[in-house]
């Protein structure tokens, strides 16, 4: 089974996407961490995240083992990477690059310890539309700009992460402009997509609602 999330930054994809492959016992995929990879590596290289011929050149040359070691960087989950990631994923040549990559995972999907998994839960920005649009169940999970803001000022905090919630505002704002006006692959819906607005729900009621719609899909396969 492929179930693909997608949605704008801090919408709980990532929480939902986890909870869900756990549930079902399926390999899990964060694609956000291939475009967090190359924007590392233009961070450690010391140059401008939208230099294109070296996030190009930092793209193809990325393999699942190089994400794993550059996202030990202190940086990589924070706002550096997450800007960074954000205006890399916006070069055509970058996406092209990094996309045979993520499609490959769901051809033999692994857990973390490199055992054999039935399936892959993806979560991202086009999964649903560009990686891997054969997936039987989509879902795009969204929230206000402004709950998804505190959701991350929060993560922060808890991090030690300094910053401000108006800070943390404008750069959602910010990467929600840039990922959904982008050329290539820009965020929405995939048309067959359910569509989970999780402002006013807890983490728990995302997850019922998300495993009400996969198992009345499973339900209606096995009839
Ligand atoms: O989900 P995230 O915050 O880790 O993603 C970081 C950036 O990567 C985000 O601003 C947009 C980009 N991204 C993308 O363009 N396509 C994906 N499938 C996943 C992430």
């Amino acid at each position: 089974m492929i179930i693909t999330i997608d949605g704008p930054a801090s919408a709980g994809k990532g929480t939902l996407a986890g909870k869900l492959a756990q549930e079902y016992k399926l390999a899990y995929f964060d694609t956000g961490m291939v475009y967090r990879a190359v924007g590392i590596e233009t961070l450690l290289a010391g140059i401008p995240a939208d230099n294109t011929d070296m996030a190009e050149k930092f793209a193809k040359e990325l393999t699942f083992q190089k994400m794993m070691e550059l996202s030990k960087n202190p940086s990589f989950r924070g706002p550096e990477g997450g800007k960074r990631a954000s205006v890399v994923s916006a070069i055509p040549a970058v996406r092209a690059a990094l996309l045979k990559m993520q499609q490959d995972f769901c051809k033999n999907p692994t857990f973390a310890n490199g055992n054999k998994a039935q399936g892959v839960v993806y979560d991202g920005r086009d999964t649903g539309t560009v990686v891997c649009p054969q997936a039987e169940i989509k879902l795009f999970v969204t929230a206000t700009a402004e709950a998804r803001a505190q959701r991350r000022y929060k993560e922060y905090c808890e991090k030690g992460i300094k910053t401000s919630y108006e800070e943390v505002l404008n750069d959602i704002n910010q990467r929600d402009k840039r990922d959904s006006e982008r050329s290539t692959s820009p965020l929405k819906p995939a048309p067959d997509a359910i569509i989970l607005d999780t402002t006013h729900l807890s983490i728990e009621e995302v997850f019922e609602k998300a495993k009400e719609i996969i198992d009345s899909h499973q339900k209606n396969l096995a009839i």
